[in-house]
């Protein structure tokens, strides 16, 4: 297994560029089974829940060839709708096939994903909203058995809850089912957008597109045609990327970003003393003459993202004052709160709430990765820290960003991948 070795404190300088977003990716190469016809996808992220995602689809009977950024990827021969408990169990997001392979086929079988690290994360919305529209589901050896033999019928669906992944799925299972669909409380994070303005495109004809309300006609079961599309640029790499700036008191420029996607992060960066430029698709991150503390609330897009909080809490280390984190969206998802102790910092948890003293002079240690997101946190204390921080359990981080050590060490930092 490899570890990051990082030797701080670090100064950081120069540019980055921001790859394709992993979350829109995977809803986008889920839709292309809607279609029967080649696909072409650019700018996807080259990391390994995108891997895993092929992995499942080589197991459906999907061509592909995944080179550099670009999947040519072609659906037409799918023999086989399961998605079994070996891949989803390395990926919760691989439930994102469920809506596409039930819409097209009118039968498929999903492992249930379980718990997580970051919480129990259930899919019950996902399943009730499907059985509003005709599904028969049933929860058989560990699966989720879903037949709709006669194909999917539009409904009006109220979500209880703004899920995500759960509206990316019935939009998908929406664009292929009988008559209209109207969905109420609907995501409105970019790459759900992203989901919608693919597949108008490749005409499906959604209204409310960026709401909380979508209206969606499906064709019936009429196999889609996408044309050739780029994946937006990643919002949680480029936060993170304006984080390591911010913690190592650095300037940064960030290239292939949509900095309107990341309002509430510079906001917060903002009050957190930091000044940033934004022209076009690049931003630049100047450091604060003093970080300040800060107050944050995880909230659902445009509110601040749960994706952000841990990279924050690494920031909140170095701010003179109290900074107080509540995280709103999942119940358990302060894994790097005992890790970032571990490197000195005073951090108060109570219930959903953690309270934070600083600045504080954190000191390297051997620290684990325990999700995606807070082992990026890990890495951004340790770019701050004293001495020589090793992060383990970097499995983590190759989930979801794509080259980070290189693109840290291109601006400055030590930081070495090793081998345990
Ligand atoms: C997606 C993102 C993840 C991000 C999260 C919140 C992907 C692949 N992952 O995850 O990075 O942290 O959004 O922005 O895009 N819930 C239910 N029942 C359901 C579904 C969700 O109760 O059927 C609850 C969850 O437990 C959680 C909340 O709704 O408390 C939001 O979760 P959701 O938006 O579904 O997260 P994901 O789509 O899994």
């Amino acid at each position: 297994m490899d570890y990051l070795s990082i030797t701080g404190p670090s100064r950081l300088q120069g540019e980055v560029a921001i790859s394709g977003a992993k979350n829109a990716a995977l809803p986008l190469i889920a839709a292309t089974l809607l279609s029967d016809q080649p696909c072409t996808i650019e700018n996807i992220p080259q990391v390994a829940d995108i891997r895993t995602l092929l992995k499942l689809f080589e197991k459906l009977g999907s061509k592909f060839i995944f080179e550099e950024h670009t999947l040519t990827i072609d659906n037409e021969a799918i023999d086989n709708t399961i998605a079994t408990y070996d891949i989803v169990k390395t990926m919760r997001a691989s439930i994102l096939v469920l809506g596409p392979l039930l819409a097209r086929f009118g039968r498929c079988e999903v492992s249930l994903p379980g718990g997580c690290a970051i919480g129990q994360r259930p899919i019950d919305l996902h399943l009730k909203a499907l059985e509003q529209m005709g599904a028969l589901i049933e929860i058989k050896n560990g699966y989720v058995v879903a037949t709709a033999p006669e194909g999917l019928q539009g409904a009006q669906i109220i979500f209880d809850k703004v899920t995500v992944t759960g509206s990316e799925n019935i939009i998908m299972a929406a664009a292929l089912a009988r008559g209209k669909s109207v969905l109420i409380n609907v995501a409105k994070e970019p790459e759900v957008v992203q989901l919608c303005e693919i597949l108008s495109a490749a005409g499906v004809s959604i209204e409310g597109i960026g709401t909380g309300e979508l209206t969606i006609h499906g064709t019936d079961r009429t196999p889609l045609t996408f044309d050739p599309f780029a994946i937006i640029p990643d919002r949680i790499e480029a936060g993170t990327y304006l984080c390591a700036a911010a913690i190592t008191y650095s300037s940064v420029t960030l290239t292939n970003v949509r900095p309107d996607h990341l309002d509430a992060v510079t906001a917060k960066l903002h009050e957190a003393g930091c000044r940033i430029e934004s022209e076009g698709d690049s931003m630049v991150l100047y450091p604060a003459a003093r970080l300040k503390a800060f107050e944050i609330s995880t909230a659902e897009y445009p509110g601040f993202p749960t994706d952000m909080q841990a990279q924050f809490m690494a920031l909140a280390t170095q701010a003179e004052g109290v900074s107080i984190i509540e995280e709103r969206l999942f119940e358990n998802r302060f894994m790097h709160v005992s890790e970032l102790q571990r490197l000195g910092a005073s951090i108060h948890l109570k219930g959903n709430t953690a309270t934070l003293n600083g600045p504080i002079q954190l000191l390297g240690a051997d620290v684990m990765a325990t999700d995606l997101r807070a082992s990026s946190a890990l890495v951004l204390a340790g770019l701050a820290a004293s001495g020589v921080t090793n992060v383990h359990r970097i499995y983590h981080l190759d989930r979801g960003y794509e080259a980070l050590h290189e693109k840290l060490k291109s601006l400055g930092a030590k930081i070495e991948r090793l081998r345990e």
